[in-house]
């Protein structure tokens, strides 16, 4: 078969000739591969600096994909640590982390939201009590990640929903998915009395950000509860412990490992279908896995997903 692979960490994987996988366990099943997508995780995988990755070199990237089982089922799967990736004709699965999928999906659209997607969804859903009305901040919204948790608080319920970014013209973009206001990271002092903040950015511009908000907050007293995501500005942020002791700050983390496995997994039919059916609106750009080289290094707009 053909696949992506990755030899050493500092140049793109090749598109090239690969021995077909071989299922294992009684749970695992060989599958084809119809679409997957290029997430931050994927390269951070790759590249052995995420904090979940164990894999060694050579690899095939690729952590989740939309594939087709022998049963003729079309599911979306989520590969634990792997040498066989989904950037691949074919890939082994096991069947415990996948879920079926209606036959109408659409796999590029499924494989490319569902990562991002499920940053805030699991968020909101699993990691913090979040109730209808209250407001929101997203931190670092022009992303695919960002753009889609505008969405998903307005689907849970959020009274305001405020996007925050670097770049105001791609901010402006962001009222047609629901975005009440948009504003540049050095006007975080506006949004000083939402109730919770989704963080894809954390480093430095979350912490003045942090600052700017607590000091211009109304009532201290009042919860604030700060989710970091993502942490596309820097692995650390300079938090000062006044920032702790001022308000009523609680700071918590959300992804793979605060949130277990199975708490993930029970949450993806019902955001699959939020795909499926519109709610999530998606920006993804389908490449050929031939292209692979080429493509491994494309920035933030619309995600990659490759179609073997
Ligand atoms: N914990 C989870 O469950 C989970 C799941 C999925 C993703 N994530 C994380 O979420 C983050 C975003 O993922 P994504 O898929 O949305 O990525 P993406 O589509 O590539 O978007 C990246 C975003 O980060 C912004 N950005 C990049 N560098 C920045 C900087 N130095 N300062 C401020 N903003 C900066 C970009 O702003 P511009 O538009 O101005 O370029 C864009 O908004 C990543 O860290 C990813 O690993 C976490």
């Amino acid at each position: 078969m053909h696949a992506a692979v990755l030899s050493t960490a500092d140049r793109p994987p090749v598109y090239a000739e690969h021995a077909e996988p071989v299922a294992g366990t009684r749970d695992e099943m060989v599958v084809e591969v119809l679409a997957a997508a290029l997430h931050h995780l994927t390269r951070a995988k790759a590249a052995g600096a995420h904090y979940s990755s164990t894999a060694a070199l050579p690899l095939i990237p690729g952590v989740d994909a939309v594939v087709r089982g022998p049963d003729g089922e079309l599911r979306y799967a989520v590969l634990d640590d792997t040498a066989y990736g989904t950037f691949a004709e074919r890939t082994v699965i096991d069947v415990r982390r996948s879920v079926v999928l209606p036959r109408d999906s659409d796999p590029v659209r499924i494989a490319a939201a569902m990562n991002p997607a499920m940053s805030s969804w699991v968020a909101l859903r699993r990691r913090i009590d979040f109730a209808t009305g209250r407001r929101v901040l997203v931190l670092g919204a022009t992303g695919n990640a960002g753009r889609m948790a505008v969405q998903i608080a307005h689907h849970f319920g959020a009274g305001q929903v405020i996007a925050c970014g670097r770049d105001a013209g791609r901010l402006a973009a962001l009222t047609a998915v629901g975005a009440g206001e948009t504003i540049t990271f050095d006007k975080a002092g506006l949004a000083a009395d939402v109730d919770v903040v989704l963080d894809y950015v954390w480093g430095e511009p979350a912490a003045e950000a942090m600052m700017a908000m607590l000091t211009h907050r109304a009532d201290r007293g009042r919860p604030l509860t700060w989710v970091s995501i993502g942490s596309v500005a820097g692995p650390a942020a300079p938090v000062p412990s006044v920032a702790l002791r001022s308000a009523q700050l609680r700071i918590v983390g959300s992804g793979i490992g605060s949130v277990s496995a199975r708490d993930i997994l029970a949450e993806l039919p019902a955001l699959a279908a939020a795909v499926n059916d519109g709610t999530i609106d998606v920006q993804a750009r389908p490449v050929p896995l031939a292209e692979v080289s080429r493509a491994w290094t494309a920035g933030s707009g619309d995600r990659v997903v490759f179609v073997p």
